[in-house]
């Protein structure tokens, strides 16, 4: 089989099948939405915040640094990090089905730089292995979120970035066993059930999610050992969940 044609039933391939995220080929075709375009927002907003942070944050060459994707997904952040000239893109998830189409779409693309393998966040080496760690949609589909951040802590050489859906903070002074003897309250924790929705591809791998404040999110991320953390700011036409702070990015630095 010539590449020509190679290209062609891979093209083929992706075509038959509907995406969860905006892909367009590289003959300029669009694949096929699974949602209509209804969550495109929420993804373009996302990339166009990451570019931002990119084009700022590492502005010179980026051909010697190396990035991971936890829970990528069908790697779209991933992909556009290889585009985006990081010399090695590693990119993770716990389900077969999303690696195999990141596999399928990094031949499309031809991205020499993107790597995939199939794992559990909390199954990775703690190795410090990555110049830059995102962490996007995630942690609020963890039971155990603080392991998460842990984790992405002990995986990050420089940044990491967390985007994560957050819930409304609760502050003030908590009787730590006595009226006498009280704690500031630093950030809470929002339970989700999605006990019933395990066999989504988004979802949670065990249906007890929890999801911080981002107060909560901020001073964990320094608890864990970053020595800096900062919300992203938002385009004015983003996607309405970040610009009113329903979710956020947040920046963190080792
Ligand atoms: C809401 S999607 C977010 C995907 C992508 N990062 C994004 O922001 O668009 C959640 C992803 O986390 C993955 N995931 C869930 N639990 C995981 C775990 N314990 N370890 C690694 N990935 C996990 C899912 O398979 C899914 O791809």
């Amino acid at each position: 089989m010539n590449g020509a044609t190679a290209m062609h039933d891979l093209a083929a391939r992706a075509m038959a099948r509907e995406w969860f995220y905006p892909y367009v080929l590289p003959d300029g075709r669009s694949l096929p939405s699974s949602h209509d375009g209804r969550v495109d927002a929420i993804h373009t907003t996302r990339s166009r915040m990451l570019d931002a942070w990119l084009a700022r944050e590492l502005a010179g060459d980026r051909g010697k640094l190396r990035a991971l994707d936890v829970a990528c997904h069908q790697g779209y952040f991933a992909i556009q990090l290889a585009r985006a000239g990081l010399g090695r893109v590693d990119a993770a998830d716990v389900r077969q089905e999303h690696i195999d189409d990141v596999d399928l779409l990094r031949q499309i693309y031809a991205l020499d730089n993107l790597h995939t393998q199939r794992c559990d966040v909390f199954a990775m080496p703690d190795s410090a292995s990555h110049d830059l760690v995102l962490m996007f949609g995630l942690l609020y589909h963890l039971e155990n979120p603080v392991g998460a951040l842990r984790k992405a802590r002990a995986l990050t050489r420089d940044a990491c970035l967390i985007e994560t859906q957050v819930v409304p903070h609760l502050s003030g002074m908590v009787d730590w066993g006595s009226y006498d003897y009280v704690r500031p309250l630093k950030g809470c924790f929002g339970i989700i059930d999605e006990l019933d929705e395990t066999h989504a591809p988004e979802a949670s791998v065990t249906g007890i999610c929890l999801a911080p404040s981002t107060e909560g999110l901020l001073w964990l991320l320094r608890a864990v050992g970053f020595s800096h953390a900062e919300v992203l700011p938002v385009p004015d036409d983003g996607y309405e969940q970040l610009r009113h702070g329903k979710r956020v990015m947040v920046a963190a630095r080792v």
